[in-house]
């Protein structure tokens, strides 16, 4: 487990400053304090063995006159947020072989506005999964210290950004963990440690109770598998009962084979990260959990493996969902959408302000979008508006996609009230249309993070996205609570009125 701390540290101060090493962010042309980091910095620039373009990176070791062990000069070119990003990124790359277990980041004031990233950054480049791989060594980076001008001004943020980062953490963990080591089961014990926080509680349900309750889509996804399934309700309680809670909806399919409509063999182990937008919300819970909020959350995840067999359920079944909708299935791998229904059905009973669900919906949204932003949904611009912010303030971008009423023509059906797929246009959109049946009670966004959850490639593995967009979202949320200290008097008369 890394360690964080925020100091105030002056480029002077830093001179004489023991770290293992010592990592400088380098913006253009920037403001420098006159002293020794200065004049190698100059000199650096001037033999142009350096220079401040983003992720230009020059190290020495016992570098004369600093008490530091190593010095890592980082350019972050125009320091905008990615710059910066991707600045200490490559610090942390280049140190990656070094045994340095303390690592201190010097910001000038200009780029503390982007202390959360910076430290998410340095939290990204220094995790290694290790769960099924003990032979990986976790690298030698301990503690990252925040040198700032001023600490004491920064409490905030840095409070924020290492909850984050425990949020992070924990949905990377668990979008990497093989299928056969994160069952649903074992999300829902994820759920359980979770909820031991304060504030947090946890219900899981299983097959018994999920077909009381009605949830025939949900359950016939899961029925050909032999795990079971499980549905995991997290409560997080900030505030007054009186305030509506937003609800968080994550997709936990632990492995998708794409069920009777069998997925080809090539790259479907990438679909144990069907479960990433479960991963999320945990992620989500995990943060606002050490970060405490005044605000409600309630986070569901429909957690279940898909798979073909005896048991399985067949192209053509009709099934009947908790709204009372029945779905004709003409594709078993569209199950994503037949799991995230009942649990937008099941959200109604929040009477919630707001729910959103995220899911590793689509293969089309990674057509449409690649892997830079998450599809944004949503049936109120209000929502919307705020979720594109707050993923631009992340840099956990996403992109809002239509939703007109034509999309959904093609889920017409002779059998049912609604088929599961459309035609092959489109896809990821159809999708929405069809969560948005189950979701005409409350403003709703879907995030569809087919694209964004996790790499492929060398860099195999999942991101935590979109955990930074969802709890910048929520905490955002806080401010906007009207305390009755502060009500107008206009307000006052408004709710005697009601
Ligand atoms: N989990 C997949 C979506 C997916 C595929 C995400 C590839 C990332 C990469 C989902 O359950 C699925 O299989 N969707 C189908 C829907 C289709 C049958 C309408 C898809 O996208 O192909
Ligand atoms: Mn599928
Ligand atoms: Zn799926």
């Amino acid at each position: 487990m890394m360690n964080f701390e925020l100091l105030s540290l002056s480029w002077a101060k830093a001179a004489t400053f023991k770290t293992d090493a010592m990592v400088v962010l380098v913006a253009d042309g920037q403001k420098q304090e006159p002293g020794l980091l200065s004049t190698m910095l100059d000199q650096a620039q001037k033999t142009g063995d350096f220079s401040s373009a983003a992720g230009q990176c020059m190290l020495w070791w016992k570098p004369p006159g600093l008490s530091a062990l190593r010095l890592v000069l980082v350019g972050i070119g125009k320091g905008r947020a990615q710059d910066v990003r991707q600045g200490v990124a490559a610090g942390l790359a280049a140190l990656k072989k070094s045994k340095s277990q303390s690592v201190t980041l010097l910001m000038q004031a200009a780029q503390t506005e982007h202390l959360v990233l910076a430290a998410q950054a340095a939290a990204d480049a220094a995790y290694v999964y290790t769960a099924t791989k003990p032979s990986a060594k976790a690298l030698s980076f301990k503690k990252i210290i925040l040198g700032v001008p001023q600490a004491s001004s920064l409490k905030a943020p840095f409070e924020l950004a290492k909850a984050q980062i425990a949020g992070v953490s924990l949905a990377r963990e668990w979008g990497n963990r093989p299928a056969n080591h994160a069952t649903p089961d074992h999300l829902a014990q994820v759920a359980k440690q979770i909820a031991k926080h304060s504030r947090v509680s946890c219900e899981v349900l299983g097959l018994k109770e999920v077909t009381k309750l009605g949830m025939g889509s949900f359950a016939a996804v899961a029925q050909a598998s032999a795990q079971p399934l499980r549905f995991i309700i997290l409560k997080y309680k900030g505030a007054a009962d009186s305030q509506a809670p937003t609800v968080l909806v994550g997709k936990g399919i632990t492995f998708d084979t794409g069920g009777i409509s069998l997925k080809p063999g090539p790259g479907m182990d990438e679909m144990k990260f069907d479960m990433c937008g479960a991963a999320s919300v945990l992620g989500t819970f995990e943060a606002l959990a050490q970060l405490q909020p005044a605000i409600n959350v309630v986070g569901l995840i429909a957690a279940c493996e898909n798979m073909p067999g005896g048991k399985a359920l067949k192209p053509g079944d009709v099934v009947t969902s908790m709204s009372g909708q029945t779905i004709e299935i003409l594709n078993t791998d569209a199950e994503g959408r037949l799991v995230l229904c009942d649990a937008l059905t099941y959200a109604k009973r929040f009477k919630p302000s707001a729910v959103i669900d995220i899911a590793t919906l689509t293969g089309a949204c990674v057509i449409a979008l690649g892997h830079l932003r998450s599809g944004l949904y949503a049936s109120d611009e209000k929502l919307a508006g705020a979720l594109l912010a707050a993923g631009e303030r992340t840099l956990d971008l996403c992109w809002r996609m239509p939703l007109d009423e034509e999309y959904g023509e093609g889920l017409k059906s002779n059998f049912a009230d609604v088929a599961n797929i459309a035609d092959r246009s489109a896809g990821s959109v159809t999708a929405a249309k069809f969560l948005q049946r189950f979701a005409s009670d409350f403003p709703w966004a879907h995030l569809d993070i087919a694209g964004t959850a996790w790499k492929s490639g060398a860099a195999k593995g999942a991101t935590g996205r979109p955990v930074p967009a969802l709890l910048s979202y929520l905490v955002s949320q806080q401010a906007k609570v009207v305390r009755p200290a502060q009500r107008t008097v206009t307000a006052r008369k408004r709710s005697a009125k009601a």
